[in-house]
């Protein structure tokens, strides 16, 4: 059974759309566990209500000692590697990491933005997409789920991209709400691809050690 674990750092709407697709058998995984860089993190009582593991991790500590980034993001990966998961899922976590964590899953950490590629990278993606339209610079948005190998912001190999529609009589909140049903469905579709991604290597595996 493919093994997530997911990070998060506010509402976890997106952790709600997968652990509600695992319960209905729509992905074939588990939650190894959800890390938070935030206590109040309403995510964490969403995974802990779902029976899975949830730990806190914050930054603060690390800073509040002049330790550095990269250390917290070393035992960050330390902390991630005791659930063995396959991949790591980005959900909501806001938080860049650097390579310190990224060279120990390459090309396994998978992101969600509420943007299409190289549109509105960094933390107010709608915001900026929402204001763009007003000024009749866009017509509409998106999201994207996509891998992060490297310390690039929202940039990456792409899984999967959804449209998002602008109406002209949209408010922020109405654009906002829009964007994260779009990013549910998308998250688990995407994570769907990597999985049956996975079943193809191990088949091919599976061919060379028949030959
Ligand atoms: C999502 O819009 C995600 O794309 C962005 O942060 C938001 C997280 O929402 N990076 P939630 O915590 O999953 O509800």
């Amino acid at each position: 059974m493919t093994k997530l674990a997911v990070l998060i750092s506010g509402n976890g709407s997106n952790l709600q759309a997968i652990i509600d697709a695992i319960r209905v058998r729509a992905l074939p995984a588990e939650i190894a566990v959800v890390i938070s860089n935030r206590r109040d993190a309403f995510g964490l009582e969403r995974a802990a209500k779902a029976g899975i593991p949830t730990r806190y991790f914050p930054l603060k500590q690390y800073t509040g000692e002049g330790r550095s980034r990269e250390a917290y993001d070393a035992d960050l990966a330390a902390l991630v590697k005791e659930y063995s998961p396959n991949w790591v899922v980005l959900a909501g976590w806001m938080h860049i990491l650097s390579d310190a964590f990224l060279r120990h899953y390459p090309y396994r950490v998978v992101n969600l933005h509420p943007a299409l590629p190289g549109k509105f990278p960094g933390a107010h993606a709608i915001d900026e997409a929402f204001a763009a339209y007003q000024r009749g610079e866009i017509k509409g948005t998106g999201c994207m789920v996509h891998l992060v190998p490297d310390e690039a912001v929202d940039a990456g190999p792409v899984i999967g991209t959804a449209d998002v529609p602008i109406y002209p009589r949209d408010t922020l909140e109405q654009l906002s709400q829009r964007m994260h049903q779009a990013e549910h469905s998308l998250l688990v579709q995407s994570l769907n691809r990597l999985m049956v991604g996975d079943e193809d290597v191990d088949d091919d595996l599976g061919d060379d050690l028949d030959e």
